[in-house]
């Protein structure tokens, strides 16, 4: 789907803001005013009150070329934000994306950048992963081929979408990562896609488990041990900023499938471990964001790729391995793989790089589910200061975050008397902060903040227009927005 910034709207289908209490911004004045009051007509005929994520549409108005009018509520005009605007502008192209109608014009006041939050939300609600459908008639599949965002400010938001749409991009490609199956997608077809990017000015790197095992990444090659799919470890490198700064450091779980290995996983729902590369995508689509908006900073992104399954030559429970730091691990139970394949890729990566910081994203628990749904990720840090930085762009870019503690009380859980940890705590209690101490013991004292995405990278059904699939690329935008706040220029 094609963006667009003009002065004036040409689509089929035009869309108009009215704030709270029904009031009418300056286009719906001026649609009013063109179709001899149809607009404040059906608004008093409907329950529309201009409500964020209220809409009325009104079909083939006379008195205006556009066949249809599609109102949309913003609330109070003083509370709007860029979160806001990205989320009415979503719900409008929703509700208009297999309507018919091809080309969208969306009226929305405010600066350029809010124009360019609007023309996100437009993309994020555009998305779908048809792939696979091959038996979808075509009344089902889009329509909308072109969204126009309409505005004074129109060119100045069209340079400026120069930085926004490569986060789109993004979160795309994240998106059609954690979809993708995992009959097509599994670590070696998973890191030549990854290569796929370096056209952006990245350079990519791939080892395979022969390199792996000279490095000592026994904890990472034991969790792919039983799959027939070779493990592979992916470097993606941007350097934008001066040379000798020390590089950010993103790390990503990627578990192309979990079925949770010999300690193997009710079958309910298994499908969705599909989705256990959620953290690497993420970290894939950020990468790519920050390459393709040619960001002013030195960034590293290192990404663990595996798939865990059960074999006669899978990882036992009992088994003890040696990680690349050194430390041996106790396996308790071979479902608790992201773990141990994190703990060396983050070992790795701050021996390698030397990073300013590390942040890693992983779909690591079911237990964060359980404490904070989907509507937050859970995050873990040895580094007060980073997490406030976080937890600020969370709120900026809408994709949140909710800090968790760590501490001695929680680490001594994951000790053993067979080895120097095992790789779960005492029982279910507080899993994923015993998750989350396992990686600390793998980051040697860098700064660095875990944020487990089980619940939030991964999401069937959401009410939110922003969110139309499963793989929900969540981290892109927040990350992103950590970087372009705090660690560029
Ligand atoms: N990939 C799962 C976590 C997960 C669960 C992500 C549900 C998304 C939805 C992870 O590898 C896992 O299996 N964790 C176990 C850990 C346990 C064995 C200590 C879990 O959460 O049950
Ligand atoms: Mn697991
Ligand atoms: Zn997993």
């Amino acid at each position: 789907m094609k963006i667009l910034f003009a002065a004036s709207a040409s689509g089929d289908a035009v869309a108009a803001p009215v704030y709270a209490d029904r009031k009418l911004s300056d286009a719906a004045k001026a649609l009013d005013s063109a179709t001899s009051g149809a607009v404040t007509r059906a608004i008093e005929a409907s329950r529309f009150k201009g409500g964020a994520g209220d809409l009325l549409e009104i079909a083939a108005p006379a008195g205006v070329d556009a066949t249809r009018i599609v109102l949309f509520g913003l609330g109070e005009k003083s509370k709007l934000d860029g979160n806001g605007a990205e989320k009415a502008v979503a719900g409008v192209i929703k509700s208009v994306l297999t309507s018919g109608a091809k080309a969208v014009s969306v009226h929305l006041d405010g600066d350029a950048d809010q124009l360019c939050r609007g023309a996100l939300g437009a993309t994020l609600a555009s998305y779908r992963f048809d792939t696979y459908r091959t038996k979808l008639s075509e009344d089902k599949k889009p329509s909308v081929t072109s969204v126009e965002m309409v505005s004074s400010h129109a060119s100045a938001a069209e340079k400026l979408w120069a930085q926004w749409g490569p986060v789109a991009d993004g979160v795309t490609l994240a998106r059609d990562l954690v979809n993708e199956t995992p009959n097509a997608l599994y670590p070696e077809s998973y890191a030549e896609k990854v290569k796929e990017i370096s056209k952006l000015g990245l350079e990519i790197e791939v080892f395979g488990e022969e390199e792996m095992e000279k490095y000592g990444m026994h904890a990472l090659l034991g969790v792919g041990q039983g799959s027939v799919r070779e493990s592979k470890m992916v470097v993606m490198k941007w350097d934008g900023g001066k040379s000798g700064d020390k590089p950010l450091a993103f790390i990503g779980k990627g578990v192309t499938f979990d079925s949770g290995g010999i300690s193997l996983k009710p079958g309910q729902g298994m499908d969705e471990m599909k989705g256990d590369m959620g953290g690497s995508a993420a970290v894939v689509g950020l990468m790519a964001a920050l390459a393709g908006r040619k960001a002013k900073a030195n960034v590293i992104g290192v990404i663990g790729l595996v798939e865990n399954m059960p074999d006669g030559n899978a990882q036992r429970p009992g088994d003890i391995v040696k990680s690349m730091s050194g430390q041996t691990i106790e396996i308790h139970n071979t479902d608790a793989e992201g773990r141990l394949v994190l703990g060396d890729v983050l070992w790795y990566t701050q021996d390698r790089f030397d990073p300013k910081f590390m942040i890693n994203l992983a779909t690591l628990t079911g237990a964060i589910l359980i404490a904070l749904g989907h509507e937050h990720a859970g995050v873990f840090s040895n580094d007060d200061d980073l997490v406030a930085k976080l937890e600020k762009a969370g709120k900026a870019s809408d994709e949140t975050v909710w800090r968790l503690p760590i501490g001695p009380e929680y680490d001594r859980q994951i000790d053993t008397p067979n080895a120097d940890m095992k790789n779960v705590g005492e029982g279910r209690l507080a899993g994923s902060i015993t998750a989350a101490q396992f990686l600390k013991r793998h980051v040697n004292e860098k700064p660095w903040i875990h944020i487990d995405i089980a619940g939030t990278g991964m999401h069937a059904g959401s009410k939110d227009p922003r969110q139309p699939t499963f793989g929900t690329g969540y981290g892109v935008r927040l990350l992103d927005r950590l970087v372009r706040d705090n660690f560029e220029g």
